[in-house]
């Protein structure tokens, strides 16, 4: 089939099945614009190169945090453990005033000045190289900078969890 001739009608049903079959981990994003911290769950997260070292995240577009990562470019990668699905929940849903969340989760700022959590395995920090802005979400392309790993242990994965991200 050649570019020219129509494709016929997404199966969006099937869309749904498989996409949903794609493996995520839950990580929480830190951003930091200022005096202002914010964190939110995020599970479309992937590595995207060993050399230089990039990780991929896709960002809802009307989030809080997409336009923190916009205007700072850079975000940090908080790598929770398996046993911190209640602390992911503290971070999709609604919350007071922005950096309300890290009130259930205490952090230090890394070397690039964004939030680690103490309770997370460890964090990256990355500086954005690239995004992509099509869609609901932006895809954003980050350079890892920093690496601290506080503690290792088991990942948090999303099919453990019964939440739904994806489709
Ligand atoms: C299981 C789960 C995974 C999520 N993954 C993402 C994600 O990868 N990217 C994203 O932008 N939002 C994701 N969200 C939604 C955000 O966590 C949520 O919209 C959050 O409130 C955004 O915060 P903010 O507006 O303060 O930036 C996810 C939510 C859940 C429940």
């Amino acid at each position: 089939m050649t570019a020219s001739q129509s494709l016929p009608p997404l199966d969006t049903a099937a869309k749904k099945t498989l996409l949903r079959k794609i493996p995520h981990g839950v990580f929480i994003c830190g951003v930091r614009e200022g005096d202002e911290v914010n964190g939110f769950t995020a599970s479309w997260v992937t590595q995207g190169s060993f050399e230089p070292p990039l990780v991929v995240m896709a960002v809802r577009a009307d989030s809080t945090s997409n336009g923190m990562i916009q205007r700072t470019e850079r975000f940090s990668l908080n790598v929770l453990p398996a046993d911190q699905k209640d602390l992911a929940a503290v971070f999709f849903k609604p919350q007071k005033g922005i950096g309300g969340r890290f009130d259930a989760a205490p952090y230090q700022l890394g070397p690039l000045g964004l939030p680690v959590l103490e309770a997370a395995l460890g964090a990256v920090e990355c500086v954005v190289v690239g995004q992509v802005n099509h869609g609901d979400h932006t895809v954003f392309v980050g350079e890892v900078k920093s690496a601290t790993l506080q503690r290792d242990g088991a990942a948090l994965e999303l099919a453990g969890t019964g939440w739904q991200y994806g489709g």
